[in-house]
């Protein structure tokens, strides 16, 4: 019998208690590390978006930059960071929030957006969409139109995108 073909799901690992105990961590750099995998992770999460008007991604640190500057590249458009506190170095707005295993501050570079520009957000995964909505946030305070957020994995078990929904945004996520 055929193998069935492999999805991106199929990349990713899961990790016991990492990084606390109690939290089943979704490992993407098996994902990221496959030729494959990478192209197909790539290829899926841009789809809805070709042929949409967006001026910029915007990737979520750390893992949302590797997939947001190859989405990106792919459409032919700039990319800005949305970063943890501390590590931009021109003037920043921030953003405080809270995520499955914690609490932390974001920042963007507050010349990074023009106000009316349209942003596709990008980050591996949306568990509570703590991370994702404070993005939105910092992006909307710069006067930018988010027209999707685009995640690898969505755990809709913990809210994000429901979350993110009442804030009208358009989700995508390939797998939970
Ligand atoms: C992870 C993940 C998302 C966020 C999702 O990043 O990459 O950015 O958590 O969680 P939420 O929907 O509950 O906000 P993490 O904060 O671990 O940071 P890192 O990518 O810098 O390791
Ligand atoms: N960010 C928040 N929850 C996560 C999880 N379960 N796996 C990986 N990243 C996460």
């Amino acid at each position: 019998m055929k193998t069935p073909a492999k999805t991106v799901r199929d990349y990713i690992r899961t990790i016991p208690d990492f990084p606390h105990e109690g939290i089943m961590f979704r490992d993407v750099t098996t994902l990221f590390a496959n030729p494959r995998g990478f192209r197909m992770a790539v290829d899926q999460l841009l789809h809805p978006y070709t042929g949409e008007d967006i001026d910029v991604v915007v990737g979520l640190e750390a893992r949302g930059f590797i997939l947001g500057g190859a989405i990106a590249h792919q459409l032919g458009k700039g990319f800005v960071p949305i970063r943890k506190k501390g590590k931009l170095p021109g003037a920043t707005i921030e953003q405080a929030y809270t995520l499955e295993y914690g609490e932390a501050v974001m920042e963007i570079h507050d010349d990074a957006i023009e106000a009316g520009v349209k942003v596709l957000v990008v980050d591996d995964l949306l568990a509570t969409g703590g991370t994702a909505a404070a993005g939105i946030k910092l992006l909307e305070r710069l006067g930018g139109d988010v027209v999707g957020c685009a995640f690898v994995i969505d755990l809709p078990e913990l809210g994000g995108r429901a979350k993110l929904e009442s804030l009208g945004m358009d989700v995508h996520a390939l797998c939970a």
